[in-house]
């Protein structure tokens, strides 16, 4: 069953690890699951445990971006994270302004499934840059 809505810090947290992705703290997970613009998760009906889920983040008027794609590796190649996915595609289709500009950080076991959903390498525009910040502590020096 595909839900509305995050999952809760818990599942959140429980799902990054299990699926591989880098684990992330209880601080880091409450602050970000509330600044999401969109997100859903998919419940197993028989054991109602959370074992998919996939989000959006954005401003709401034209920049998206797709975070947080994962599936617990017994369930994967079932076309979950495909219903995730369009699910969250759907959302903007429905409830953002036309011309909305989605991206995303394609590792290499959802680079099929984004291309079968149409995102497409972009480097002849331009290419992702990121970096780590370490936080200042309150008094520290930038
Ligand atoms: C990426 C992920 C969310 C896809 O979820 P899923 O439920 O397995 O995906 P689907 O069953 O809907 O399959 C979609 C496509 O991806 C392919 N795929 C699924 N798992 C894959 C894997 N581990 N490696 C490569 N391709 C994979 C499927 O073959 C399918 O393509 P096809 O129908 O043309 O054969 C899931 O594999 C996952 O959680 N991976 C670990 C976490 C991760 O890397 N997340 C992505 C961060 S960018």
């Amino acid at each position: 069953m595909l839900r509305p809505g995050t999952p809760t810090v818990h599942d959140y947290m429980r799902l990054r690890a299990d699926a591989g992705l880098t684990p992330r703290t209880e601080e880091q997970s409450s602050l970000a699951l509330p600044g999401s613009w969109a997100g859903c998760h998919v419940v197993e009906t028989a054991s109602g445990e959370t074992v998919g889920m996939g989000r959006l983040i954005g401003d709401g008027g034209w920049y998206f971006h797709v975070v947080d794609m994962a599936v617990l590796p017994p369930h994967q190649g079932r076309g979950i994270g495909n219903w995730v996915l369009s699910w969250l595609l759907d959302r903007i289709r429905h409830a953002a302004p036309a011309d909305a500009y989605v991206s995303l950080m394609a590792d290499p076991p959802g680079r099929r499934l984004y291309e079968r959903s149409g995102f497409t390498e972009r480097r002849d525009l331009s290419i992702g840059m990121a970096m780590w910040l370490r936080r200042v502590e309150p008094g520290g020096r930038g």
